[in-house]
């Protein structure tokens, strides 16, 4: 496979970046060679209560896995995203917000975010909320989405984030999992000028017998819309922000102190609250967002992310706050009320960066290019990609037309489980190659290595495994320590499994493959192929089922579902539509099957594994090259899927 084309550092990237080749790589070294020394340093770029004497304190033996960063430090991490900055840009815009509206947007400077978080951490506590308790924050994208976080941040609560796109019982299992007390929510949200019913989710998710825990429902009123109200539960936003004082004292947090959590999917079973604490994970966090974006003062930076996932907590707030930035905050959506909409914003904030993905871009690339020719786009200097691999042609259009060939494209590699980015260019430092994560950031040490486990060297492909810890991964899985341990240190033992392949080139770039577990990335969302599979069979007429992916033009991977139905049941068209609306009902939008296919027997292995690798092929309409089927139960299925398939 040939690498194609280069785009060699821009001058103009260059000059004003940090650091250039040279100094990427002498700090690359410095920061493995010795990452005590290099972290010891980095690390104060925090403000700490009470400084760290120790920095590096892991193992990755799995018989006594051990994570620590900065572990004697204490610090506050809405401390370092507010108070810091109170004195020097207390004024200055920390979030730019724009509404789902395009007449919709305003400014909120540090000193007005800082006020709002200390009255409402004081109106948490006022809810009974103390040091280490958890609480739910199932939000549109609001300025108060951000108050909440670190509000929880401030008084030393762990904050989990449940997408807003998420099912009343895709909630409701998140809650049930963590046992939160509270919820803060929204009357609806509001995108593509559409209510969004967050509260009736919550009432639907609280009714559940099995989601016991929630005492309170905190809600913000977005849109005045009809609600029901739980007199005794349900307690508006504004009426205990009210009497709020607005001083409140940070609680003084341990390096490892837990900061939040967010659930991510797995290959197997229910998904996974990846935890991370507040030291490493601010110090990684905002260390990135620096050099990768090479952020600077004054910079208007727009990552179009939700708070949903990592890349709103890590590059939308913590990583911008901590640095001072000006960080824009999107309640929309990409297309509404056209395609022009992100060009607009740009035009209109005067962004400087722009961090998306792959997906929005080609979902925009198809609308053609007459949309993005709608702005002028001048003010933007760099872009950036998140979320799965970009392919050559997204990423050319991106570079052309949306950057006008003058802006370079970091794409970055990373994951939930990771806290910050791991693989990408520095705008200063790195040639690019489109479609290629490129290098790593200082501190991270990837490596490709076999099935056994054995690291190989030079030009090669292989699965992506990190040799030793950086500061922003995750610590354990909430509640399931043995889980954390089994799922990223038991398959290559003395590494961190990704769940990725990847390529490495002459170059030492890094090509992202994609998982090469059940795990499948939906327009840049995760998703276990088993949480399906689930909510499928919890379906009455439904035997079995078997998910997986297979390729889709916009959304990289679409979602192929091959169903088993029970002996009475009717394999009609309206069973599909049925089928599609369960799955949304279940677990939310973002998980509707693309495809379903009626299978009259899933291909499994004689002791009954179902083979997937056949079904992917089949899927992707690879008939020729299903490999060996010797070890089927029964080979006459596959003769029959494909048959279905060629009906289908
Ligand atoms: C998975 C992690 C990191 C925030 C968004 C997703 C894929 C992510 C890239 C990229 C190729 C990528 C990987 C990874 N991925 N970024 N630049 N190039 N693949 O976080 O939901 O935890 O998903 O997304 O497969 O394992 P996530």
């Amino acid at each position: 496979m040939s690498d194609g084309k280069v785009y060699p550092v821009k001058e103009a990237a260059k000059s004003r970046a940090l650091v250039d080749k040279d100094q990427y790589m002498a700090m690359y070294k410095e920061s493995v060679d010795n990452p005590d020394a290099f972290w010891g340093e980095h690390g104060k770029r925090l403000d700490w209560i009470k400084p760290y004497t120790t920095v590096k304190n892991t193992t990755y033996d799995r018989n006594n896995l051990s994570i620590k960063w900065f572990e004697d430090g204490t610090l506050n991490a809405s401390v370092n995203c507010l108070d810091r900055h109170l004195a020097e840009r207390g004024d200055q815009t920390a979030i730019i917000f724009e509404g789902d509206d395009p007449a919709d947007s305003r400014h909120v400077t540090y000193r007005e975010l800082h006020q709002e978080t200390c009255k409402f951490a004081n109106a948490l506590k006022s809810q009974g909320v103390k040091k280490g308790d958890i609480v739910t924050i199932y939000m549109p994208m609001l300025v108060e989405t951000a108050v909440a976080m670190l509000a929880c941040a401030r008084i030393g609560a762990m904050h989990s984030v449940v997408f807003g796109g998420f099912s009343p019982e895709a909630l409701g299992a998140r809650i049930k999992d963590g046992g939160a007390k509270w919820v803060v929510t929204a009357d609806q949200g509001v995108r593509g000028g559409r209510p969004i019913p967050l509260k009736k989710n919550v009432d639907a998710a609280l009714n559940n017998p099995e989601v016991s825990t929630v005492e309170k429902v905190i809600v913000v009123k977005r849109t005045g819309g009809d609600i029901q109200w739980q007199e005794d539960r349900d307690v508006w936003f504004h009426d205990i922000m009210a009497d709020a004082s607005v001083d409140c004292p940070p609680e003084e947090m341990s390096a490892e102190d837990p900061l939040f959590m967010l659930y991510t999917s797995g290959s197997t079973g229910t998904p996974k609250g990846v935890l991370h604490t507040t030291g490493g994970y601010m110090v990684y966090a905002s260390m990135t967002h620096e050099y990768v974006f090479d952020y600077q003062q004054g910079d208007i930076y727009w990552c179009t992310a939700d708070f949903g996932w990592i890349t709103g907590h890590s590059y939308i707030l913590y990583g911008p706050l901590a640095n001072g930035a000006i960080t824009l905050l999107f309640e929309g959506v990409p297309n509404y009320p056209d395609s022009s909409r992100i060009g607009k914003v740009v035009d209109k904030h005067k962004v400087n960066v722009l961090y998306t993905a792959p997906t929005a871009i080609r979902a925009l690339m198809a609308e053609g290019d007459q949309y993005m020719k709608q702005s002028s786009r001048e003010s933007l200097r760099l872009l950036g990609t998140v979320g799965e691999p970009i392919n050559p042609e997204a990423w050319e259009w991106y570079y052309n037309v949306v950057g006008d060939e003058r802006c370079p494209i970091v794409d970055t590699w990373w994951q939930t489980e990771t806290g910050g980015i791991l693989i990408s260019p520095l705008p200063g430092a790195t040639d690019l190659k489109p479609g290629s994560a490129t290098l790593p950031f200082f501190g991270v040490q990837p490596a490709l290595v076999d099935s056994d486990g054995n690291v190989l060297d030079g030009a090669t492909e292989g699965n992506l495994v990190i040799l030793d810890s950086w500061p922003g991964q995750m610590r354990t899985v909430y509640g399931d320590h043995e889980r954390f341990i089994l799922t990223y240190f038991s398959t290559y033992p003395g590494t961190y499994f990704t769940g990725d392949g990847a390529r490495r080139d002459e170059d030492g770039y890094y090509w992202i493959t994609g998982r090469v577990d059940d795990v499948l990335n939906v327009s840049g969302h995760r998703m276990g192929t088993a949480e399906i599979e689930s909510a499928l069979v919890a379906h009455p007429l439904v035997a079995e089922a078997a998910v997986v992916g297979y390729p889709h033009d916009i959304k990289g991977q679409g979602i192929y579902v091959y169903v088993t139905l029970n002996h009475d049941a009717d394999p009609s068209d309206e069973l599909k539509t049925e089928l599609v609306q369960w799955v949304r009902k279940e677990i939310g939008p973002v998980a509707s099957p693309d495809l379903i296919q009626w299978a009259p027997g899933l291909p499994k292995t004689r002791s009954g594994k179902i083979m997937r690798r056949i079904l992917r092929k089949i899927a992707a309409n690879e008939h020729d090259s299903l490999g060996d089927t010797s070890t089927l139960a029964d080979p006459s299925v596959v003769e029959d899927l494909i048959e279905y398939r060629e009906n289908a």
